[in-house]
């Protein structure tokens, strides 16, 4: 009989064999617009959700520093347990300000805020309805919403608001009917259409919850969220539940919208009840991250001005980047084995940006996916640029 871990190794080869095998980079240094890798130098990073390149800034280390000195390695337990931080409170009325909401709830990680959502808040007479091309965390909420509460689900096509209607008309009779969108989908760079997603949802009494991972902190008014960029604050905020990553780029989630809502996550979510707070060092300086945000606009417009340049360089090299407005430029290239090529020999280049294939994205879809952030200067732009023009012509990409 073939054991499981026979059978592991084999897929493992086959990974390997078709040229799909992920390995891992490793990094010797803080996350920036340049990086120490082993085994490859100094590389530009186009890949990386520090989009407003807060990771390593000394105000934002030196308060995980403080909070680490002050509050310890440890959480020791989860929050209802053994009792909770300061910083963790202190940190989510910073939050719920920044986005405009009654209240916020942080979590280990934007995917357990995702996991601790729908399940929670949804039972047996309710639906929920996401889009396609929702992030992978949302996608495993919907399945776990519907094995716990046995609540009725449906996916949308991307962005297309007749199959939304259509999904809502279908669930009529529900209790409460939930849309959850990406505020900004990671592999696609695209903004989500939310005006008509809550002109849809208002008129059929659903209520919308937004994923603002690749939005927070950088797009809208500030840098507040999708939200503000639409002007549509109050309705998304205030009885719909929109969730985030730190804006720091350096880890831990949270879910923000009423108070009520917030209030009954903490006292029925599963990644709140059954999983250690935010590490002290993270919330520190998440808070920090917050703080310099507010107090800099100025990163915000930069990083629209560097993702406006590359993207227009790319263009008039002849990539064709997917169209979009966003600091994530996806280069769309079909099949796997080609983004992770194309991948390892920008890599040679010096510079770093990941190829994505199925089942990431779908079949016959694999891109590389490069990601512009605030800390990068001209001269790194233009040594990626350079790679991407020798890289695309080997490859006949241009
Ligand atoms: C849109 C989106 N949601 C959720 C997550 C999960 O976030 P975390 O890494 O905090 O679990 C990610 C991760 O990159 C993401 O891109």
């Amino acid at each position: 009989m073939t054991t499981l871990t026979d059978r592991l190794r084999a897929e493992l080869d086959e990974f390997r064999r078709t040229g799909v095998y992920k390995h891992l980079n490793h990094l010797d240094g803080p996350q920036g617009a340049r990086a120490v890798m082993e085994g490859h130098g100094e590389v530009v990073i186009l890949s990386s959700n520090n989009y407003l390149g807060l990771c390593d800034v000394p105000e934002v280390v030196e308060a995980g520093k403080a909070a680490l000195d002050r509050f310890g390695a440890g959480t020791g337990s989860v929050r209802f347990i053994c009792g909770t931080f300061t910083v963790h409170r202190e940190l989510e009325a910073e939050l719920a300000a920044l986005v405009g909401t009654e209240a916020s709830l942080t979590y280990v990680s934007c995917w357990s805020a995702n996991e601790g959502l729908a399940p929670t808040l949804l039972g047996e007479q309710d639906a929920v309805i996401s889009d396609r091309l929702n992030h992978a965390s949302i996608i495993d909420e919907v399945r776990l919403a519907k094995a716990i509460t046995k609540c009725q689900t449906a996916v949308y096509e991307h962005s297309d608001m007749a199959d939304l209607r259509a999904k809502l008309e279908q669930f009529r009779g529900c209790r409460h009917v939930l849309v959850i969108t990406d505020g900004v989908f990671s592999m696609e760079g695209d903004v989500a259409r939310l005006p008509d997603i809550l002109e849809l949802a208002r008129r059929h009494g659903a209520a919308v919850a937004v994923d603002d991972s690749h939005a927070t902190g950088f797009w809208g008014w500030r840098g507040r969220a999708t939200a503000h960029h639409w002007g549509w604050l109050g309705l998304v905020y205030t009885d719909t539940p929109p969730l985030a990553m730190a804006v720091g780029g350096g880890g831990g989630g949270f879910t923000a919208g009423s108070a009520a809502v917030c209030d009954y996550l903490a006292q029925r979510s599963r990644p709140m009840l059954f999983s250690n707070a935010l590490p002290p060092t993270v919330a520190g300086s998440a808070m920090a991250s917050v703080r310099y945000l507010v107090a800099r606009p100025e990163r915000v417009a930069r990083l629209h001005e560097n993702a406006a340049w590359f993207r227009g360089a790319l263009l008039e090299a002849g990539f064709k980047p997917l169209p979009g407005e966003t600091p994530i430029i996806p280069v769309i290239l079909g099949e796997t084995a080609r983004a992770i090529t194309m991948s390892g020999m920008l890599l040679d280049e010096g510079v770093f940006v990941t190829g994505f294939g199925y089942p990431v994205v779908p079949q016959g879809h694999a891109r590389v996916r490069c990601q512009i952030s605030a800390a990068h200067t001209k001269d790194d732009l233009e040594r990626a640029l350079a790679a991407f023009k020798k890289v695309g012509a080997k490859l006949g990409v241009i």
